[in-house]
């Protein structure tokens, strides 16, 4: 290769630039240029092709563009280079055409021989240029444009199966999004994407990288994907029936904050959900171990009553449309009534504090116990009143703080019967134990299932700090840096809660690893079939259900997670049903074969109009291929991923229908699949295992 430049540049020239605009560039292709495959450019490849990239010097530089459409064009005779012989007559000729789109320009770095790719065009060629077929070096400089490429993950058939290696910062830090029809290769993409990020890794520490990926895998292939043994990527399956080397799943109920609470019973915006907010807040705060005294006591329903009357103060109820102020009133009673008593045992200031506030709920109850009495009371009535009971609260040593500290949503351990007698205490204290029958039924049948106790867990066997080691990774992730999150056998009722659970708390724990630390420890986060999970949802429904508050989580992660550390990687096969927030705020995708025209028009619109050209070819991708764009990407590119070993790939889900019915697999290994039956009823009909939890 001792040609010059111009020399060389001469022998790659396949055509001459007959069209240009800031947008397209059309060239004829010379009659000598190569017919199917080039062997002028360091080797053999295919040569013209749809998506393949040409060179046009411009200046100091080389623009590059993209081959959008070849054509052939009959020419009355054919434009040859050079002179024409006069003497001969020129028959008809096909003449070939193609347009480019301009993509970006390369230099020569005149130091190290190397070229450097940018995009966008500083200036644009004129009417005669050549167009000329870049070297292996340059189609490289193409592909392999920006920095830190430290992991690979595929080659690209158009730029001479070049590597097309990544940088993980740019993909995982801004999250990714891996999109394509059944079938198309995701998963095995998915999986390929984290072991083979894990293995670079690995080489370049030299022992296992402090790495941690959390997937969330509804139709459980992965844990086939990551092998237990395997000695370069360590996993943690986590699983409901775990098989051997396998753990338990446990997303303990007291995880769940308010609103995954909310969802789950369904409690209606008017009274339940104050009321189950305002129990949880109990439960949490261990309100449901006895009081040490009748004074600590007595704090605590003062604290309760400060809480209920803002609640009131809140919605409007004391001067709201009738019945509530009526409602309002009846509280008044029954907290006076139940005051009363008290007023003995204690003496002192905290006696006549009490005493003031027993007075002042008398003076707004008298004048409405008349008959056809007028209900509504007064904002300063209502200003009143709370004064002198935060007045009497603080008598007994609360203190605002108290009230305002006590975080209905920190997971602080708490039983399921506690909840439903803090349900029910709160209740008879809002004075609505009618309206939340429902409710409690629904709490109820949660704590009995036999299929959701074993994940929901009870007692002390999950502690905070140990659920986090386990799911997200331990220091220096010694236990392995992937945990596999089986959710396939996970109740269909509870499996959005459960999904919003762990994600919400992994990317809460590492929201405050950076409050603490100051700095981020960068995990990344995989939804699978995320069009299930980040589904889009109406926002104008007043009562959220479980699959509106698990696509809030991630919206959440997509919008704040790269402030933390957390990157989201989710993989669907329907992205026109996924959450428009979440998709916008992905950086990264990688698409594998799509076929249906919404979802096709959906990820044109994620790329600019002269970049394009690669994502037409997403019908017809066969599985393995992709097009990586975006964050991590310079251009969009078309690769082939690394091949994935059988061994390696997550568990395909299509039955084996055919090998079932001949008895033999494609090996000529015998199947034989007995139905028994009667082993399947006695397990459906089983009496639930243990009784239901403690419900006292
Ligand atoms: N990187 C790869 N290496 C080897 N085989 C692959 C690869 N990607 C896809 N395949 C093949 O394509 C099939 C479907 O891939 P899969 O990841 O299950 O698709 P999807 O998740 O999109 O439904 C796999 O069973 C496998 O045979
Ligand atoms: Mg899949």
């Amino acid at each position: 290769m001792t040609q010059a430049p111009f020399e060389q540049a001469d022998s790659l020239r396949i055509g001459t630039v007959d069209f240009v605009s800031p947008d397209e560039i059309n060239v004829t292709v010379d009659i000598e240029a190569p017919e199917s495959v080039a062997l002028n450019a360091g080797g053999p490849r295919p040569f013209p092709r749809v998506n393949g990239y040409l060179l046009i010097p411009v200046d100091e530089a080389l623009l590059v563009g993209q081959v959008e459409w070849l054509s052939v064009e009959r020419s009355a005779f054919p434009k040859r280079r050079g002179m024409r012989d006069v003497g001969l007559v020129d028959l008809p000729y096909p003449l070939r055409k193609l347009k480019l789109n301009p993509l970006g320009t390369l230099r020569a770095q005149t130091i190290t021989g190397r070229y450097v790719f940018r995009r966008g065009a500083d200036a644009l060629p004129s009417v005669g240029a050549a167009a000329v077929l870049p070297t292996e070096t340059q189609l490289r400089s193409i592909v392999e444009s920006g920095e830190r490429r430290r992991v690979k993950i595929g080659t690209s058939p158009l730029a001479g199966d070049a590597d097309v290696s990544v940088d993980p910062n740019r993909l995982f830090g801004r999250h990714l999004a891996v999109l394509g029809n059944t079938g198309s290769g995701k998963s095995c993409s998915v999986a390929g994407l984290i072991r083979w990020s894990v293995e670079q890794a690995k080489n370049s520490r030299g022992g296992t990288p402090n790495a941690r990926f959390v997937v969330l895998d509804p139709n459980g292939e992965y844990s086939r994907a990551f092998a237990k043994d395997d000695p370069t990527v360590k996993a943690r399956v986590f699983k409901v029936n775990p098989g051997e080397g396998e753990r338990a799943l446990k997303v303990p109920l007291w995880f769940w904050n308010s609103a995954e609470w909310c969802s789950f019973t369904q409690a209606s915006a008017r009274t339940q959900r104050p009321t189950l907010m305002h129990a949880l807040r109990c439960v949490r705060d261990g309100h449901t171990t006895p009081p040490a005294d009748a004074s600590h006591e007595m704090r605590r329903f003062l604290r309760t009553l400060v809480t209920c009357i803002r609640i009131e103060q809140n919605v409007g109820g004391p001067w709201g449309a009738f019945p509530k102020p009526k409602s309002f009133f009846e509280k008044l009673e029954k907290w006076k009534t139940g005051l009363e008593p008290e007023l003995g045992s204690f003496a002192g200031d905290q006696h006549a504090k009490l005493q003031a506030l027993v007075n002042s709920l008398d003076a707004l109850c008298v004048p409405r116990r008349v008959r056809y009495a007028h209900y509504d009371f007064t904002r300063q009535e209502i200003q009143q009143l709370l004064t002198t009971t935060s007045d009497a609260h603080s008598a007994f040593g609360g203190t605002e703080a108290d009230i305002l500290l006590a975080d209905v949503d920190a997971p602080r351990f708490f039983e399921g019967a506690s909840l439903l007698r803090s349900v029910e205490a709160a209740a008879e204290m809002f004075n609505v134990s009618e309206h939340v029958e429902t409710l409690l039924l629904r709490i109820r049948a949660l704590l009995t299932d036999t299929r959701m106790r074993p994940i929901l867990g009870s007692a002390a066997d999950t502690t905070l700090d140990g659920w986090l080691t386990d799911y997200i990774g331990s220091d220096n992730a010694e236990g392995g840096c992937v945990s596999v999150i089986d959710l396939s056998l996970v109740p269909t009722e509870i499996v959005h809660v459960v999904t919003a659970v762990i994600a919400r708390m992994t990317f809460e724990a590492l929201q405050r690893y950076v409050k603490l630390n100051g700095v981020t420890l960068p995990t990344v986060l995989v939804m699978e079939e995320a069009h299930t999970f980040i589904k889009r949802y109406k926002d104008d429904v007043e009562n959220q259900d479980a699959a509106t508050v698990c696509c809030q989580v991630f919206e959440r992660i997509a919008r704040e997670g790269r402030k933390f550390g957390l990157g989201l990687v989710l993989s669907s096969q329907r992205p026109s049903e996924l959450s428009p927030t979440v998709l916008s705020q992905c950086n990264t995708f990688l698409l594998h074969r799509i076929s249906n025209d919404r979802d096709q028009d959906l990820v044109h619109r994620l790329v600019p109009d002269n970049l394009r050209g690669p994502l037409r070819e997403l019908p017809s991708l066969p599985s393995q291929s992709a097009v990586l764009l975006g964050w991590a990407s310079e251009l969009p590119v078309l690769l082939k991923m690394n091949d994935l070993p059988s061994s390696q790939q997550p568990r395909s889900d299509d039955p084996e229908f055919w090998g079932v019915w001949v008895g033999k697999d494609d090996a000529g290994e015998p199947i034989t699949r007995d139905t028994g039956w009667p082993r399947i009823a006695d397990d459906w009909q089983a009496p639930a295992a243990g009784g239901p939890e403690g419900n006292a």
